[in-house]
């Protein structure tokens, strides 16, 4: 199937559930037609699968626009595993032209650890977190006292930095999680030697951007991760420690907010959840496996089985108020075809009997919500050029709910297997 879509100057692509919703995907079909792609948050939590020409890649930390030889951007708004980008720039890096901010942060060693120690030690309290350092990285950060990418180009400071940080992080490891400690010489010798092959791909990169708008260039923001797991806007504490929303892109990038022309939010046509935290459209077993399975639903970066839902319209509404959605991708569509009835969380009930279409801004309305849903027809046919009835009253009913249209319609995992709508 052949997508044509115009091309503007600028478009956010946001996850709109928990993540997970097939951007990477709809990144890669819309970078075809554009200059840049850049990423203004997250780090290499996110794993995003793009499939073309036969080919299967999982990117975690690079821009997916990479793969497709378009000029690849990390903005301010990101954290950086050194690690994790030179082993995907020793992949992919000679696709495409690589330009990292030097105001981005630097996940250390130490960052990984005390992630890994702190969701130990909250058992079942935990987070679930992908365990990749991310929040103890946004938390130094946030701390003034996190080491940026900029450190990169000045041995001596980056040395110093480092033995500052690790004066602490060694007595909280040791003392507080009873962990492993870091020696200087060692994470010293491994940064310089980032240091040496990150360095040329240092750049002013809200500048960059700047220049690539005003040239008329086509520029994509690709978030990672989602809405709900927004630091300030999703699940609280079940959430990431960025801002995925479309307004993190602005700040994640270093641009004004009026430079945002097209805000495309990613939804699957179902909802599915990595970690802990509630989740009130989650299916009851069996049916939950099997979504799993026919979905494949199971984390790029982890691992781990992804929890499975109904679509849930409560939450997307949500999603739409705080990113400003210009259309809507609904992915994986396809995976529906085997249910004869499809039920679609239209309400909240709330814990004192009444029902709501908004998301509830107290966290307990919340956590003890039941849904309610309407059960509408399924298709049971395989989904080509043409949506059958079925297929298309559903899609048609997302968008009457959310007041939104619904653009690109996802109905296999391969590049070309997308529908446009006008
Ligand atoms: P991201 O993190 O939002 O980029 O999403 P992931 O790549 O982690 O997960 C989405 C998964 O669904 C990937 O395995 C994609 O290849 C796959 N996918 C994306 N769109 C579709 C679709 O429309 N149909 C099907 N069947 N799979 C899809
Ligand atoms: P993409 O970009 C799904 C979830 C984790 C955990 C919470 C916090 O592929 O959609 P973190 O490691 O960020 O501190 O974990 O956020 N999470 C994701 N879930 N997709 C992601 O990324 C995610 N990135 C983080 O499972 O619940
Ligand atoms: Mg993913």
């Amino acid at each position: 199937m052949r997508v044509h879509f115009s091309a503007v100057p600028s478009t956010v692509i946001v996850g709109a559930q928990w993540g997970d919703e097939g951007k990477g995907k709809i990144v890669d079909l819309l970078a075809q037609k554009a200059d840049v792609v850049c990423r203004y948050q997250g780090g290499p939590n996110a794993g995003h699968t793009i499939i073309f020409g036969g080919d299967t890649y999982k990117i975690r930390q690079l821009p997916t626009g990479i793969l497709s030889g378009k000029t690849a951007v990390l903005g301010a708004g990101c954290v950086v595993d050194p690690e994790v980008l030179v082993g995907e720039l020793d992949d992919y890096g000679d696709r495409g032209k690589f330009c990292l901010s030097g105001n981005a942060h630097l996940i250390m060693p130490w960052h990984v650890a005390i992630d890994q120690a702190s969701e130990r030690r909250l058992g079942k309290l935990q987070i679930g977190t992908t365990r990749r350092g991310i929040g103890p990285a946004y938390a130094d950060k946030a701390s003034r006292i996190g080491i940026r990418v900029q450190d990169l180009l000045e041995p001596k400071i980056l040395r110093q930095k480092i033995e500052v940080a690790l004066a602490e992080k060694n007595l909280w490891l040791e003392r507080v999680y009873e962990a492993d400690t870091f020696e200087l010489e060692d994470v010293a010798s491994r940064y310089e030697s980032y240091a040496q092959r990150l360095r040329p791909y240092i750049a002013d990169t809200s500048l960059l951007v700047d220049e690539a708008l005003r040239a008329g260039k086509s520029v994509l923001f690709e978030g990672a991760q989602a809405t709900l797991l927004d630091l300030d806007h999703g699940t609280y504490p079940f959430v990431t420690s960025s801002n995925p929303v479309a307004s993190g892109a602005a700040t994640g990038i270093g641009i004004g907010p009026n430079r945002l022309d097209e805000i495309i939010g990613v939804a699957k046509a179902y909802v599915t959840r990595v970690g802990e935290g509630p989740f009130p459209s989650e299916i009851e077993s069996p049916e939950q496996e099997q979504l799993r399975e026919l979905g494949g639903e199971f984390g790029t970066v982890t691992g781990r089985e992804r929890r499975c839902g109904w679509l849930d319209l409560v939450a997307l509404r949500y999603a739409v108020r705080l990113n400003g959605f210009t259309s809507l991708a609904l992915t994986k569509l396809d995976v529906l075809s085997s249910f004869a009835e499809i039920p679609v969380c239209v309400r909240y009930l709330l814990p004192d009997g009444t029902e709501t279409p908004h998301f509830p801004a107290h966290q307990s309305d919340f956590h003890h919500c039941r849904p309610v849903y309407e059960t509408l027809e399924g298709w049971e046919q395989r989904l080509d050029a043409e949506l059958p009835a079925a297929a298309q009253a559903y899609v048609e009913f997302v968008e009457h709910a959310l007041e939104v249209p619904v653009r690109l319609v996802g109905t296999g995992a391969e590049r070309e297997r997308v529908l446009a709508r006008s």
